[in-house]
């Protein structure tokens, strides 16, 4: 990845699906010093309950709804060229996205998954982990690669699941860590 220029700050999209936490955490972090990206749009695949932090942000977003996946990929990428967009954060975005869409954006899109990758790729990480006896969870960020959630690590983080563990406990201690990785991750590819 390119280093930061100046004092520019790398025009980036997050996409959403959600309840957007890692968005809100994104954007607070975006408005840091430190940071090296500024968020200047917001993609969501459905009216989702993130987009309220995009309004209350004064952050540009948009809706695109998946019924035909090329198509919806195509009017993504308008938009991102549209508004200059050079970098790319998934956070809770349920769509997997195309070779083809992801070729337009080489080693610029990341995303975060609640788990201790390659464990447990998919949905329902916590609830799995828990299931078959594990010890540890956690989270990564990685590069994004057609395949689910298989692209090159950048940053993960252990998490240990005590013995009265329930899924909920182990979410909310796995999006804690999220919201410390996610930025660490986004700093430790730009420096
Ligand atoms: C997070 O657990 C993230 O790792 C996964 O989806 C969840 C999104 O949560 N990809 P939020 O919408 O950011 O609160």
């Amino acid at each position: 990845m390119a280093k930061l220029i100046g004092n520019k700050k790398v025009r980036t999209a997050v996409f959403i699906s959600g309840r957007g936490s890692n968005l809100k955490n994104l954007i607070k972090f975006s408005k840091t010093k430190k940071s090296p990206i500024e968020i200047n749009l917001v993609i969501s695949d459905k009216e989702a309950a993130g987009l309220k932090y995009a309004l209350h942000n004064k952050i540009k977003k948009k809706i695109i709804y998946f019924k035909n996946k090329k198509d919806a990929e195509n009017k993504i990428l308008d938009k991102l060229k549209k508004e200059n967009i050079e970098f790319i954060c998934l956070a809770g975005f349920l769509k997997i996205l195309s070779k083809a869409f992801i070729k337009n954006f080489k080693k610029k899109i990341i995303n975060i998954h609640p788990s201790y990758l390659p464990k447990y790729k998919g949905l329902n990480t916590s609830l799995r982990a828990i299931e078959n006896k594990e010890r540890f969870s956690g989270c990564t960020v990685h590069y994004v690669s057609s395949k689910l959630d298989s692209g090159k690590i950048i940053l993960q983080k252990k998490i240990q699941i005590a013995k009265n563990e329930t899924e909920k406990s182990l979410d909310k201690k796995v999006i804690k860590q999220e919201h410390k990785i996610y930025p660490a991750a986004i700093l430790k590819i730009f420096n």
